[in-house]
Formats: C-alpha cells, sequence, structure tokens
C-alpha cells in the first residue's frame, strides 16, 4: 500500500510557520502583510476558494481585503480597482480569482497587476523569470505540489515526471520546476497519444486535468510517486455528493509509492503557499529579509 502524502498537516506546519513570520515582521519591522482577493461574479467552486483564503490569511495575522464585484463588471472598472490595490502599501499581495466572465480579458487583468504583488505568478514577468531560474513569485499550486513532492522525497534528480495537464495554473510552471529539480520531464495533454504507456513510464505522476478518474490505477508505475491536482464533484453510487481527484485513488494506492488524497492533498498546500508568497511579496517591497 502505498504511503499517504499528508497535505493538510504539512500544509498547517507551513500556515504555523508563516503565522511566526507574520508576528516577527509585525514586532521588528511594524509591517502587516496585507492580501487582496477579487472574486467576481458567483462561480460556485470560486466563493468557496476565495472564503478559504481570505479566511486563512486572517489566521496567518495578515491583513485581507476582499472585493466581490458583480458578474455584468467592466473590464475598464476591474482595471481601475487593480490600479488602487496596486497604489495602496497595505496591499503587498493582489489575487483575482480566474476564471473570469468571458466579457473580460483575464490576460490584460493579470498583468496590470504590478509584478511584485503578482501573487498568483501569473503575470508575463514571474512567468519569464522563472523560466530563466530567477527569483519570482511561483504559482501557488506548482509550489505547493513541489513542497508535497520534497516532503516525500528530497532527491528529485533523474526521476521520469509526467504532467498531465498543460494550464499556465499549474502544468507549465510545474514542468518548469520539476526540470530546476533535474526530472525528466513530459507535458502529456488532450491531444497526448497512449497516454497510458507514458503514464506507465512515471516516477513522478502529476494529474492536473479536472476530470474524474480519468487515470487508472493500472497505469500507475509500480513504486511511482503520485500527485493529484484535480478536485472534482461527483454523485457517489448512493447519491451522495463527494469530491475525488483524477485519479482512481483505490486502485492507484495499490501500486503507488506515495500518493496524495483528495481532499486533504494538494488543496491546503495551495493556499499555504499563497500565503507564503504574501509574506515574500510584503518583505520583498519593504526591502526587509524573511524573517528565518
Ligand atoms: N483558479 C483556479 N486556480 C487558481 C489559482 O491558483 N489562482 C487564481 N487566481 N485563480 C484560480
Amino acid at each position: 500500500m502505498a504511503r499517504l502524502i499528508d497535505g493538510k498537516a504539512l500544509a498547517a506546519n507551513l500556515r504555523q510557520s508563516v503565522s511566526e513570520k507574520v508576528e516577527l515582521l509585525k514586532a521588528e519591522h511594524g509591517l502587516i502583510p496585507g492580501l487582496a482577493v477579487v472574486l467576481v461574479g458567483d462561480n460556485d467552486a470560486s466563493q468557496v476558494y476565495v472564503r478559504n483564503k481570505i479566511i486563512q490569511t486572517s489566521q496567518a495575522g495578515m491583513n485581507s481585503f476582499h472585493n466581490k464585484l458583480a458578474a455584468g463588471v467592466t473590464e475598464s472598472e476591474l482595471l481601475d480597482l487593480i490600479e488602487r490595490m496596486n497604489a495602496d502599501p497595505l496591499v503587498h499581495g493582489i489575487l483575482v480569482q480566474l476564471p473570469l466572465p468571458d466579457h473580460i480579458n483575464a490576460e490584460i487583468v493579470i498583468n496590470s497587476i504590478l509584478p511584485q504583488k503578482d501573487v498568483d505568478g501569473f503575470h508575463a514577468l514571474n512567468v519569464g523569470l522563472l523560466n530563466i531560474g530567477m527569483d519570482s513569485l511561483i504559482p501557488c499550486t506548482p509550489l505547493g505540489c513541489m513542497q508535497l513532492l520534497k516532503s516525500n522525497d528530497e532527491d528529485l534528480s533523474g526521476k521520469n515526471a509526467v504532467i498531465i495537464g498543460r494550464s499556465n495554473i499549474v502544468g507549465k510552471p510545474l514542468a518548469t520546476l520539476l526540470l530546476q529539480e533535474n526530472c525528466t520531464v513530459t507535458i502529456a495533454h488532450s491531444r497526448t497519444r497512449d497516454l497510458k504507456t507514458i503514464c506507465q513510464q512515471a516516477d513522478i505522476l502529476v494529474s492536473a486535468v479536472g476530470k474524474a478518474h480519468i487515470v487508472k490505477g493500472h497505469w500507475v508505475k509500480p513504486g511511482a510517486t503520485v500527485i493529484d491536482v484535480g478536485i472534482n464533484r461527483i454523485k457517489s453510487e448512493t447519491g451522495k455528493s463527494q469530491l475525488v481527484g483524477d485519479i482512481e485513488f483505490a486502485e492507484a494506492e495499490k501500486v503507488a509509492g506515495a500518493i496524495t488524497p483528495v481532499p486533504g492533498g494538494v488543496g491546503p498546500m495551495t493556499i499555504a503557499s499563497l500565503l507564503q508568497n504574501t509574506l515574500k511579496a510584503a518583505c520583498s517591497q519593504h526591502e526587509v529579509r524573511i524573517p528565518e
């Protein structure tokens, strides 16, 4: 049976560590990191994610600013809000929850955020810095995945890593991070041929597709480390609503060396990474070192 990689426990440790550093920042520099979250419209999943981000920001001792905008808000109204937050010295991190409604160009919105306040790491400058290996704000879900992998095995060098999903939010930045750890990286996607054979060669298998149980248990190489980024709501056989990942957990667990559960795997690490990024952004804007 695979070892469970406990994202919930690891995230709790990380949040504790961030809280302690926030306390030190307050005491030594009078600095309170602040995160502004923007939610446009009323997408159910986004509302849940944003609520959790806001609660955990406050619990870490940071200032949390919440901006809820109607689905019909214009792009220029949203850009005006971002301009005000860019100029606000109490706001060190700005996060615009995606997806945005179709009439708003997400690329323009993301790139209007000051790169040093872009705690999602989605701004073109941060994407570029990450790709050339320079210090930058790194997208939260890939950052959380790397911390989960490192908690399981410090040395990833030479491993075959297969990522299913090529999004800017997860797949592409995660590939860059794994490459920096000297993995041999394959990004698979919806047009990939013979996904099963590719997965069977993976020492590290990450799925970030968003389709329940798309990765079968027998696709997992014996002993592999499996990271499930998917969060999918399905109706169970008894008719109850249930959260499951992209991976057939019950089958994969019998073959894998280590595996993340859903829920309680990547999800909590994403928010803990957001808190880390907000702390880092606040410190770098004030030119103080992140407390040890
Ligand atoms: N929607 C899904 N994941 C994310 C994320 O990491 N950041 C933002 N802003 N929106 C998302």
